[in-house]
């Protein structure tokens, strides 16, 4: 099971900065997590990870277990030396992705029935067999079953999916007591909608099940900016200040920052994997689109400040010359620098915390990224 050690404590916000020991390494927080759905950050090895500064990769349990599937997951070990990454990994659950891209046919309080978005077999999600899933994957952060809520919902959904994802929590905790033996570690996911006294309940109910970390789930589900921060800050004091506290599925660089200093210390979200691959560029003094024809020309690095591989070798012309051409080392390039541009952000955020002058990192940050390149 993992450790959190909580460093320094920002005066000026309640930004904080600690470190996860788990059986593959430690993780210095606040930490961005590359996602790697399918046991691959697409376009980059595990070499590539680690130069960016990677401490720790995401996978899916619903991609994973459609394919390439448990048998074969055990037969090789596990999704460590299946991938060859030998850092820590955590695992979504499953629930989210059934919500976000399978044809659901039912949800109760059995788990998920759904069929699978490659062939359309039926299957069953519940929370006794995603944690034995994400044992099979090895994964050393697990996450717990639950029901995540479109926005905007109801108070009546809301409270219905908040008291399922509390009895499923209490089912995924007895499993991997049981049946796993806690050889890893089990997040519990608040939920709750965008209400406080619900996802109050929710932090409640969780933290009395005395999980070794927290998620906060439900955000960045279409909901305006600022009533994510309103849930973020309202929640996350909610858990206790002991255990890593994780946003998920979150977001752009302003909303880290922004929730980094309401205490939050762990992220993934797609957007920069993602976004590379469409083109859009994150960067110090804002965001690009590298297919503008302003770069035709462009002779200067990407970001001139960026020190990742990309920025180091490479001018804005050749990328967005790549880009056009739709070259495969165009996707792989900016996927390069996006993780790296997260990650740096992340040991900026942290280095600030442990110095104590977050908020004056904050006002640069914000004052530089609305500048524009
Ligand atoms: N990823 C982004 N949001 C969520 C959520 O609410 N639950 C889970 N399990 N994964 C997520
Ligand atoms: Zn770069």
């Amino acid at each position: 099971m993992l450790t959190f050690k909580l460093e320094n404590r920002s005066s000026d916000s309640s930004a904080r900065a600690g470190s996860i020991h788990t059986a593959h390494g430690e993780i210095q927080t606040p930490i961005f997590m590359p996602v790697g759905t399918l046991g691959t950050v697409k376009g980059l090895t595990p070499e590539d990870l680690l130069d960016c500064g990677s401490q720790i990769i995401l996978g899916n349990t619903y991609h994973l277990y459609l394919r390439p599937g448990a048998e074969l997951l055990s037969r090789f070990g596990g999704l460590h030396s299946f991938m060859h990454w030998d850092k820590p990994l955590l695992t979504d659950s499953g629930g989210f992705q059934v919500f976000s891209l399978a044809a659901l046919s039912k949800i109760t309080d059995e788990g998920y029935r759904f069929q699978s978005h490659i062939d359309g077999s039926s299957h069953l999600f519940t929370p006794e067999s995603v944690v034995a899933m994400q044992d099979v994957i090895g994964s050393d952060i697990m996450m717990c079953l639950d029901q995540c809520i479109p926005y905007p919902a109801d108070r009546i959904l809301a409270e219905k999916a908040l008291e399922r994802t509390t009895l499923w929590a209490r089912r995924c905790r007895k499993t991997w007591q049981e049946e796993t033996g806690c050889r890893n570690s089990l997040f519990g996911i608040v939920q709750g909608g965008m209400f406080t006294d619900l996802r109050k309940r929710s932090a409640e109910e969780l933290v009395a099940l005395d999980f070794p970390g927290y998620a906060i789930g439900g955000l960045s589900v279409g909901e305006p900016a600022e009533l994510m921060y309103e849930m973020g800050a309202f929640t996350l004091p909610l858990l206790p200040e002991n255990r890593p506290r994780y946003i998920m599925g979150v977001g752009t660089p302003e909303n880290l920052v922004e929730l980094v200093s309401h205490g939050a210390d762990m992220f993934d979200c797609v957007m920069p994997s993602r976004n590379a691959r469409n083109g859009k560029l994150f960067t110090r003094y804002g965001d690009i689109n590298i297919a503008n024809s302003r770069f035709r020309m462009d002779e200067k690095p990407l970001d001139e400040t960026c020190t990742c591989y990309t920025c180091r070798h490479y001018s804005r012309a050749y990328l967005r010359h790549l880009y056009k051409s739709r070259e495969l080392l165009a996707y792989r390039l900016n996927t390069l620098h996006n993780i790296h541009y997260y990650l740096d952000l992340m040991r900026c955020m942290r280095a600030a915390i442990l110095g104590d002058r977050f908020a004056a990192f904050r006002r640069i940050f914000t004052e530089e990224r609305a500048r524009g390149l």
